[in-house]
């Protein structure tokens, strides 16, 4: 037994990003931090009004093999846990799981949520597990490409059995407390397939903004981009979009026509980009932003589409008119550099490339290697400018990404569909074989466009799928707050009558197992 108890909260390590990397990486990791200080503030409020909810909070280790699916190996690495017995009503509560991705895991995942305020009211137990290989749960080797092998999603669902025995005799746990899994992003992905393939371990699963479908070129996301900066639900409007196309043709043509250093001046680029390479990596560091702000639009940690259109097409009138795209967009990213306190912006793509490399520990925690091989083993996910409605630069090709799978892994770009059609064929792409799990996406979340958005006919209501027209990616995890939009309001207050409806189901079965 390795439960260590951590009752005062720790205060957090802020993730030290190696110099360059792309920003849209960066991005996700503000979102991050600002999501844990939000729980942080949530945790402290309700330890003020009496409540100790991080009082029966634990972390521990699990020892996992490295590889599930070879008998002869022995090989084990240690797989880092939290659970919170705060609301659990023992000894048949339910039992609320919480998935990790790509990246590290924190006490918090098991403090603040929308289903820690679900575990609070059905008497649950709270878990949250880490995935294999990333945050504290890395393999002893270190990160080099033979040591990676074992990194897979299907290992991290073997991960999940293994974990769910262990709770399950730790806890003297039994048929009658219920399993209910959540997740988010490639998190939620696992959380449907948990399901989907060990359907007796779970009696139901939520996935939130879930890309269950594999794809190699993922030029649909750009394009969700573009339209999300067109609505006008959100601050969007034509005159946006047309503007951003027009800045990136801007600086694309500066670029060609010889003025690497005037564009490297404006945008305060940490160096002039003078190769094709470095252009691209530029570029690819300005789509970020804007891409960063669509998907993570009103999570408060980089600038939202409302105020990205406002800086694009400054609706004052003592604007003046002829200030150019351009122009509007050297001060965007500005204003995006000094909200996250970025010295400069990434253009170089040698460094991009020895970030990427680096298999110590210390760059184990940003998880861009990691991603980066299960992009190429896995599922793809280039969000590239391959498509016509892209608002970018057409220097974000396919294969300006895949380039990095032979580069880093030695893997080679031609065996990408191959790897993306297994993957597909394992799990069922868009229309999983799945029962009981709830899809929950965004309309202005990019990635909806590799989940599960419409309701299965034919099948009962066993799976559903609930969109929520104007929030971005897994906004609906976040605990309640009372500045949420109506449609987010609703949307939780609907997987939460999906919840309760399941426990009384699973109850319900229970019972008529005890009376037989
Ligand atoms: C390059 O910069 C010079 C000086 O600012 C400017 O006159 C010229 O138009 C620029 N060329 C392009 C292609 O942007
Ligand atoms: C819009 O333009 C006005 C006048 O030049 C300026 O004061 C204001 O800061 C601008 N707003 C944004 C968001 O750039
Ligand atoms: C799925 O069906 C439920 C109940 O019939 C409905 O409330 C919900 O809006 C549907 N979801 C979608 C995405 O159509």
């Amino acid at each position: 037994m390795h439960l260590s108890p951590t009752c005062c909260l720790i205060l957090l390590l802020l993730l030290n990003f190696v110099d360059a990397g792309r920003v849209l990486r960066k991005i996700k990791e503000r979102v991050r931090m600002l999501q844990l200080h939000k729980a942080k503030q949530h945790v402290l409020m309700r330890t003020f009004s009496g409540q100790q909810p991080a009082e029966h909070m634990s972390e521990g280790k699990i020892h996992q093999p490295l590889d599930h699916f070879d008998r002869q190996a022995i090989k084990t690495f240690p797989q880092r846990f939290f659970v919170n017995e705060a609301y659990w009503q023992r000894p048949h509560g339910p039992v609320f799981l919480f998935i990790g991705g790509e990246g590290p895991i924190s006490q918090f995942d098991v403090l603040a949520g929308h289903h820690v305020d679900m575990a609070e009211e059905h008497g649950a137990l709270l878990l949250a597990l880490e995935h294999r290989f990333y945050g504290d749960s890395i393999n002893p080797d270190g990160l080099e490409t033979k040591n990676l092998a074992d990194l897979s999603s299907q290992q991290a669902l073997a991960d999940l059995v293994t974990f769910h025995q262990y709770i399950s005799q730790h806890f003297s746990l039994t048929h009658r407390n219920t399993w209910i899994s959540f997740g988010g992003s490639y998190a939620g992905a696992l959380s449907a397939w948990f399901r989907g393939k060990f359907p007796h371990l779970l009696y139901g699963a939520v996935a939130s903004s879930a890309p269950v479908k594999a794809k190699l070129d993922f030029s649909t996301y750009n394009k969700i981009v573009g339209l999300s900066l067109m609505n006008e639900a959100v601050g969007g409007s034509d005159k946006c979009v047309a503007d951003v196309w027009e800045a990136f043709a801007a600086v694309e043509a500066a670029l060609m026509g010889g003025n690497a250093s005037k564009v490297a001046e404006d945008f305060g680029c940490c160096q002039i980009p003078k190769i094709l390479e470095d252009q691209t990596e530029l570029m690819q560091s300005l789509a970020d932003i804007v891409m960063g702000a669509v998907q993570y639009n009103e999570e408060g940690a980089v600038m939202s589409i409302n105020e990205l259109c406002d800086i694009m097409t400054n609706k004052s009138e003592a604007y003046e008119e002829e200030m150019e795209a351009y122009d509007r967009f050297i001060k965007l990213v500005q204003i995006y550099r000094s909200t996250g306190e970025e010295p400069c912006l990434d253009a170089s793509h040698e460094q991009t490339v020895k970030d990427l490399m680096d298999t110590s520990l210390q760059s184990a925690r940003t998880a861009g290697r990691q991603w980066i091989y299960q992009t190429c083993t896995e599922f793809g996910f280039y969000q590239t400018c391959e498509d016509a409605s892209c608002p970018f630069s057409r220097m974000l090709t396919l294969q300006a990404q895949t380039w990095l799978c032979p580069m880093l892994f030695g893997i080679s770009q031609h065996s990408l569909p191959g790897r993306i059609a297994s993957t597909n064929k394992f799990y069922g792409a868009d229309h999983p074989h799945t029962h009981r799990v709830l899809y929950v996406n965004g309309g202005v979340d990019p990635w909806q466009e590799l989940s599960v958005i419409n309701n299965k006919t034919g099948e009962g209501d066993e799976d559903q799928a609930i969109f929520i027209q104007d929030t971005a990616h897994c906004a609906d995890m976040m605990t309640r707050g009372v500045a949420d939009r109506c449609s987010l309001k609703k949307a939780r207050r609907e997987i939460e009558k999906h919840v309760t409806k399941w426990l009384k189901s699973a109850a319900w079965e229970n019972m008529k197992k005890l009376m037989v």
